[in-house]
């Protein structure tokens, strides 16, 4: 009553924004620059952390330009950091709202949003006698996580950047393979051409017999899926995605958003959740590519696509549909 309209809790907030009980959220402490377009961001959870398994990722909420959006990032610290502190790192893509503000912006004293941590791209109880990590690009941050968690007697990388400067972690790996902790490959497609999974043969012969972890772009975990299945040992590859494959696009429609009025015109290739958060709908999210629900919203009216397999969802009473891999098929209505 005293607090009217506020509640005690957002005073408490201004004072003790990660204190426990409050919404879990983290503090930026510091940004490290590791390549001309990557960061690393150090975070102080708020007392609520559950802590983390090497491999996982967390989802973190940010505003930008006043709009909080929703990310997910995989943890590079190792579990048992000392001063309670997490990191994360960032590469800027292209047009990319969060991660040019992550790698370009953010600064030390930032409040985010931050969920517990979750995915299941983590190294088994038991230690496999022979592993191998094949990365590109940022899909290092998850393994990086598992490097500096976990050793093992006989761990090979193959990793794959444009140019030398462009590998994250460059000197970390290099101390590594220095201290004979690793064997690293790493494949400069500038220069080299993009990784024909076949030339694995030469560069790891015994690649069939290690436990791998895969992480990158779609096409290198499609071509490295198809071939561990191709030579009967599928079990031993274990990928992580940071985007789903779109494989369908069809004719889109003007999406209608029946809770807050708001009606946008929609290709039929750009998820909903895209769409809606372009036109300033409050969409909930969550790893924006189709394995956590957390953005599923009621379809109303109307049909869309899911851009994964092609299949068309028509609405009836109860229908829930995940905005981050669906597109408008003709004229439709999210309950949003
Ligand atoms: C489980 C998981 C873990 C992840 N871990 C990391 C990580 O450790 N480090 C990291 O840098 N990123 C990671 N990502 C990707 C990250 O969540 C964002 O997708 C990425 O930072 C782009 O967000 P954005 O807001 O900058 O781009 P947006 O503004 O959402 O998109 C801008 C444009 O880029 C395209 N795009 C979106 N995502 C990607 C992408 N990943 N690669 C290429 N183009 C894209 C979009 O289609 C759009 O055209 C992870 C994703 C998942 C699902
Ligand atoms: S945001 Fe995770 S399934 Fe859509």
């Amino acid at each position: 009553m005293v607090t009217t309209p506020l509640l005690p809790s957002d005073y408490l907030d201004l004072v003790s924004p990660l204190r426990a009980g409050a919404d879990l959220r983290g503090r930026i402490e510091a940004v490290h620059p590791e390549t001309g377009d990557a960061a690393t961001i150090v975070i102080r959870p708020g007392r609520g952390w559950r802590g983390h398994t090497a491999g996982q990722y967390v989802r973190i909420g940010v505003d930008v330009d006043g709009v909080r959006l929703w990310r997910a990032y995989s943890l590079t610290s190792p579990t048992n950091r000392r001063d309670g502190r997490v990191t994360i790192t960032v590469k800027a893509i292209p047009d990319g709202k969060v991660s040019n503000h992550l790698v370009r912006r953010a600064k030390p004293g930032t409040l985010i949003q931050l969920d517990q941590p979750t995915g299941d791209f983590v190294l088994p109880q038991a230690k496999p006698a022979k592993v191998l990590y094949l990365t590109a690009g940022s899909g290092i941050t998850p393994v990086m996580g598992m490097l500096r968690d976990t050793e093992f007697d006989d761990v090979v990388m193959v990793h794959c950047a444009p140019q030398p400067q462009d590998v994250i972690f460059r000197s970390e790996l290099h101390d590594l393979v220095a201290d004979k902790k690793l064997r690293l490959t790493e494949v400069h497609t500038d220069t080299d051409g993009m990784l024909d999974i076949a030339r694995l043969d030469d560069l790891v012969p015994d690649w069939a017999e290690r436990e791998t972890w895969a992480c990158g772009p779609a096409g290198l975990l499609d071509a490295a899926e198809k071939h561990w299945s191709e030579h009967g040992v599928p079990e031993r590859l274990h990928t992580e995605r940071f985007r789903p494959s779109i494989v369908v696009a069809g004719d889109g429609g003007e999406v209608t958003f029946s809770a807050t009025g708001k009606t946008a015109d929609a290709d039929g290739a750009t998820p909903l959740l895209d769409i809606g958060e372009e036109a300033g709908v409050l969409m909930p999210s969550g790893c924006r590519m189709g394995i956590c629900f957390g953005c599923v919203s009621p379809l109303k009216a109307g049909a869309v696509r899911d851009l994964r397999t092609g299949e068309i969802t028509e609405a009836e009473p109860g229908v829930l549909i995940q905005t981050c891999v669906s597109a408008a098929a003709g004229p439709c209505d999210i309950e949003r």
